[in-house]
């Protein structure tokens, strides 16, 4: 149980805020580039619900925002209204959405070779958010000297665009391997708008005990991995993040995951049936979009083994998309059912919530050393962490071993 006030802390997402300003210190995706070539899905699910007051579904939603679709395009990250966009040189941009003049919205902008033009009165910005062009003032004012629009730094990696929207010199983009590997497949995936706080989303990634229940007695895909055995998890602190290691879930599995701060859960992805040894990894990221709403990307990543790609067996995808469809809808159910802010005052914890209770604890303590004008777990600037943060000897599941491991 959190205090009120520690609820705040961990869940509000907007400039200003405690739990804002920390996630602000980070790399976030923030949508599918429109230049990704490769593998490349949407998860289908036709909830219906309101975005910004306008009905869709939580598929419609997803892809309207998650997807840059090489024109402006609108999006809201971290509680704040943008457009991404890239000008005539290529060059890629994340604005404000609301035109600094008169308010009129850049998403409706002209591209330019060297920013991005209101369609109002023709105010042109480039990606810094510098003022070049006022077409309907004296040329001599130097009024567009004043102006300086929203923007903030993206990079495009592993087919996905990613944002800093925090304050100072931007930390390194992490080169987590499933992202920033070149000897494989990649398949880069949306799985859509969820319409709750991604606190509680990525709170389900520490709550292993959860898939035997939740995921354990439905017939589908999967079954045969996810069984209703109860695992004996455990949870520790890593220089990431948390690990999380599961013993004894179904035929002896053992599996170990990585919760990569501040919002990647990064896990060995066995293949259906687990009768398919290749090695495979995935990366699942929750970008908050606002307080109540947000976004999660994927990706899978199938690596070379001895430089070769595999020759996928009939019946078998690179991505996670439709072979896990029935779980995401078990968990978009639970986790939005806990209200579009779970509040924390009143819930009962027992002794399979260590996790959950550990991903509290050093989120708190994150945002704590955010105040105190430190980098908080998961931010890192040493140059020596700008290589390929290679979790592949971290995650482990014994699905993807020529042999099943037996637990002790
Ligand atoms: S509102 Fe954008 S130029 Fe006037
Ligand atoms: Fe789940």
């Amino acid at each position: 149980m959190l205090s009120a006030a520690e609820n705040r802390a961990i869940t509000e997402v907007g400039p200003g805020t405690a739990g804002g300003d920390w996630l602000r210190r980070y790399w976030h995706p923030i949508a599918i580039s429109d230049e990704w070539g490769g593998i490349k899905t949407l998860w289908q699910y036709d909830r219906q619900i309101f975005f910004k007051d306008e009905p869709g579904t939580v598929t419609s939603w997803g892809e309207r925002l998650g997807t840059f679709t090489g024109r402006p395009t609108a999006t809201r990250i971290l509680g704040e209204d943008l457009v991404i966009f890239r000008d005539g040189s290529g060059r890629l941009g994340l604005v404000g959405l609301r035109c600094p003049h008169r308010g009129a919205s850049m998403e409706f902008g002209k591209v330019r070779s060297d920013g991005l033009e209101c369609f109002y009165h023709g105010w042109v910005f480039d990606i810094e958010g510098t003022c070049l062009h006022q077409p309907a003032e004296p040329e001599d004012s130097g009024f567009k000297h004043k102006v300086k629009h929203k923007a903030y730094p993206v990079q495009e990696m592993g087919g996905l665009i990613w944002a800093y929207m925090g304050p100072g010199e931007a930390p390194l983009l992490p080169k987590i391997d499933v992202a920033a590997r070149q000897d494989g497949v990649r398949a880069v995936e949306n799985f859509g708008l969820w319409t709750s706080n991604w606190f509680q989303i990525c709170e389900n990634s520490l709550d292993q005990l959860h898939t035997a229940i939740l995921h354990g007695y439905k017939e589908g895909e999967r079954s045969d991995i996810w069984g209703t055995e109860m695992p004996d998890c455990t949870w520790e602190q890593a220089w990431y993040g948390i690990r999380s290691i599961q013993e004894r879930r179904k035929l002896g599995n053992h599996r170990v995951s990585s919760y990569v701060f501040p919002t990647l859960n990064r896990l060995a992805q066995p293949w259906p049936g687990a009768q398919y040894r290749w090695p495979r990894h995935s990366g699942i990221w929750r970008t908050p979009v606002d307080d109540t709403n947000t976004l999660i990307f994927s990706i899978v990543f199938t690596p070379n083994v001895d430089g070769k790609e595999p020759d996928l067996p009939p019946g078998l995808s690179y991505d996670i998309t439709e072979v896990l469809h029935q779980h995401r809808v078990q968990d978009y159910d639970a986790l939005v059912s806990q209200g579009p802010i779970f509040d924390r005052t009143r819930e009962m914890l027992g002794a399979s919530d260590k996790g959950v209770i550990l991903f509290r604890k050093m989120t708190l303590e994150a945002i704590k050393a955010v105040q105190d004008g430190t980098d908080p777990v998961g931010v890192w600037r040493d140059p020596a962490m700008d290589k390929i943060i290679d979790l592949s000897d971290e995650v482990v599941d014994t699905y993807l071993e020529p042999m099943p491991r037996v637990a002790a």
